[in-house]
């Protein structure tokens, strides 16, 4: 069966991609994810305050990294806590090792001088460039419009500085997520990760004081992203990439049939290892065996809706369908 597909224009033996994870920065890790099958990789993300805390001095960062083979001696330290000279060793390492394309990813939320490392981002050697807007308008005060511009100018910076394919994860808690998506695609995203997963705290009942503990996501969690991926399919220019509770191959194939270009998985690997790669490419095989299909473009996007004709379960129709059947299964 062929697996193989296009995401922000480098070509993939198949649809599955390692999301950024600490795990990421492991090259024996990055290595086994090559050896089970992954169709690409996504760097863990090297953050906006790690550069504004740095030196800034990019320009010698660079040369460092190129003029020392050092600098390509195992890298220390917990991948969140990798130096940015580091992160462009990993990134040349894993470009030299593995057979697959390597994304790097940016995690920011306001446009400033940081953004230029994604010119050193590129000249490692990176495919492409992931860019997590990561950000919580805590302030009232400021309208959803500015919110809006922030992740524009902060895109645009970045377009500016590389000229490797950019994708924007984004989140979905836009008033417009089509909007949105088809703006970012004209500021000069060549697609989109749908969606970014924000971390909301809790409370601790005992301590009175607020809790951040980082639960892996369920399959649960695919409706959203596969709602988004299924209105944006063939409506947005860009590639989709769809992220988020994938557990096994059915909702990778869900995924697909939305019409995501690639499909991006995090917490099945963390849970299962890289053996998981493996097994779900399998489902996804067998999935398509049982379709009259050769290769995995021809089922890709049909359940989207640009090709689907009938709408109801994708708008207002669906909830009242819902509520209602809801209401009358429950009545006694
Ligand atoms: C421990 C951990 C670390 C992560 N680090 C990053 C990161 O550096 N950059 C990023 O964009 N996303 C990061 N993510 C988010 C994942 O890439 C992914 O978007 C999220 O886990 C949802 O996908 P999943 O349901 O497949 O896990 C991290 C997730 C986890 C669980």
């Amino acid at each position: 069966m062929n697996l193989t597909t296009s995401y922000l224009g480098l070509r993939l033996r198949n649809p599955l991609i390692a999301s950024a994870s600490p795990q990421n920065a492991e090259l024996d890790h990055l290595r086994w994810l090559d050896d089970a099958g992954i169709g690409a990789v996504v760097l863990p993300s090297v953050f906006q305050e790690q550069l504004e805390a740095g030196t800034n001095d990019y320009a010698s960062i660079g040369a460092a990294c190129a003029e020392v083979p050092e600098f390509l001696a195992p890298l220390d330290g917990g991948p969140y806590g990798l130096i940015p000279e580091s992160h462009l060793a990993l990134i040349m390492r894993a470009k030299a090792e593995l057979s697959v394309p390597v994304i790097a990813s940016l995690n920011g939320a306001s446009a400033s001088h940081w953004t230029r490392y994604a010119a050193l981002l590129e000249e490692a050697g990176a495919d492409a460039l992931e860019l997590n807007l990561y950000f919580v308008p805590v302030d009232p005060l400021e309208p959803g419009a500015a919110v809006e511009q922030r992740y524009l100018d902060v895109l645009g910076s970045v377009r500016q500085a590389v000229k490797i394919p950019v994708a924007v994860k984004m989140p979905p808690y836009f008033s417009s997520i089509g909007n949105m998506a088809s703006r970012l695609v004209k500021g000069g995203a060549d697609g989109l990760v749908i969606f970014n997963r924000y971390l909301q705290p809790d409370i601790d009942l005992q301590r009175l004081e607020l809790s951040s503990e980082l639960e892996l996501s369920s399959a649960r969690e695919i409706r959203l992203p596969l709602l988004w991926i299924a209105l944006l399919a063939g409506r947005v220019e860009g590639s989709l990439a769809a992220s988020g509770g994938v557990e096994s191959a059915e909702q990778v194939v869900k995924y697909l049939l939305a019409g995501a270009d690639a499909v991006m998985t995090t917490a099945a690997i963390l849970r299962e290892g890289p053996g998981c790669v493996h097994t779900l490419l399998a489902g996804l095989e067998d999935w398509l065996d049982t379709q009259p299909v050769e290769s995995l473009e021809q089922i890709r996007g049909s359940m989207s809706w640009l090709r689907l004709k009938k709408h109801d379960n994708y708008v207002r129709a669906n909830y009242l369908q819902l509520i209602e059947g809801f209401g009358s299964a429950h009545r006694s």
